[in-house]
């Protein structure tokens, strides 16, 4: 396995957040905002229908102060029916604490357009996409002049082991299997894979959440609160006393690429199989002949992570 990737690799880059805030999108759009030039937050129907996920993101712009704009897209899949993670996330997306009212709202209802015309007003920006990859695809689909002008794509997805959602899938690849197979077929300058056997690697469990109360803000209470909810479902279902972190993941991966490890390989999406729908195929034999087209994170400095995370909620007020 090659050490983490792109030395070269700006130390706070441009980004688009394109997620369905969800109790670990609400700390991607943090950990983002703090240590990249967040150019706008993208919202997608997945953990929560697409109404909510918007309201979610708004109002996690509301307690945080970020005014980047927020631009609400894909209220479906491509192709399947749409399908959401209350189990996880609640039936809001985003249950836990007490919810204020949300007075921020969208700038506009067109995040496709939103990514298109970001992508070509100005060189090396980034997608990180944290949710199901809808608006990602439609963007691709509607300008795929973007596809060469995009510096890369950091993705929360799929995995090289077992599933979430089904045994061999993980939730935001299965969501939109379709959306998804376009994403990894374009062809992207850099697609950096954060799946769930790097995500499970960081977990956020009692010490965390203590660390965020200690911490004494607003912002990092109200993520001390999603955490409880979202740790007692682990407890509940797994009998774990923590859970993992996933999209924060694709954040670090390109803001602190030093703390992952990457491989390159060949990663493919299947979209028909009865038992295999939203599986990513990730080619791992030794020597295999297809060409690389995703830096797959294998391993993360977990502590030092959390560490960075907390801080980043805590700057907060
Ligand atoms: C992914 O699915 C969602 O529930 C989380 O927000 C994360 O993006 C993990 O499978
Ligand atoms: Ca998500």
């Amino acid at each position: 396995m090659t050490t983490a990737t792109a030395a070269a690799m700006t130390t706070r880059p441009a980004i688009i957040l394109d997620c369905d805030p969800g109790h670990d999108d609400a700390v991607a759009m943090l950990l983002a905002a703090r240590h990249c030039e967040l150019l706008a937050v993208t919202t997608v129907s997945g953990n929560a229908p697409l109404h909510l996920t918007t309201q979610n993101a708004l109002l996690v712009c509301q307690l945080a102060g970020l005014d980047m704009p927020v631009h609400a897209g894909a209220d479906r899949p491509l192709l399947v029916s749409a399908a959401h993670a209350p189990r996880a996330h609640g039936r809001t997306g985003l249950d836990g604490p007490v919810r204020p009212d949300v007075h921020r709202t969208v700038a506009s209802n067109d995040a496709v357009g939103c990514i298109i015309e970001t992508v070509r007003a100005r060189d090396g920006v980034w997608i990180v996409a944290v949710g199901p990859l809808t608006n990602v695809a439609l963007a691709i689909r509607q300008a795929p002049d973007i596809v060469d002008r995009l510096a890369g794509i950091s993705l929360m997805g799929g995995g090289a082991g077992p599933g979430n959602v089904t045994p061999t899938a993980e939730f935001n690849i299965w969501a939109d299997p379709h959306a998804a197979q376009i994403v990894f077929a374009a062809g992207v300058p850099r697609l950096l894979m954060a799946g769930l056997h790097l995500t499970h690697q960081l977990c956020v469990g009692p010490e965390v959440i203590a660390a965020l109360r200690a911490g004494g803000g607003t912002v990092a209470g109200f993520v001390a609160e999603l955490f409880d909810f979202y740790v007692a479902g682990y407890r509940e279902r797994a009998g774990l006393d923590a859970a993992p972190l996933h999209d924060p993941c694709a954040v670090l991966a390109l803001t602190h690429p030093e703390l992952l490890g990457f491989a390159a390989r060949r990663v493919e999406v299947e979209t028909t199989g009865v038992l295999t729908r939203g599986m990513t195929v990730v080619d791992e034999r030794p020597g295999a002949d297809g060409t690389p087209n995703c830096d797959v994170a294998y391993g993360i400095d977990a502590d030092a992570a959390a560490e960075l995370i907390v801080d980043a909620v805590c700057s907060y007020r």
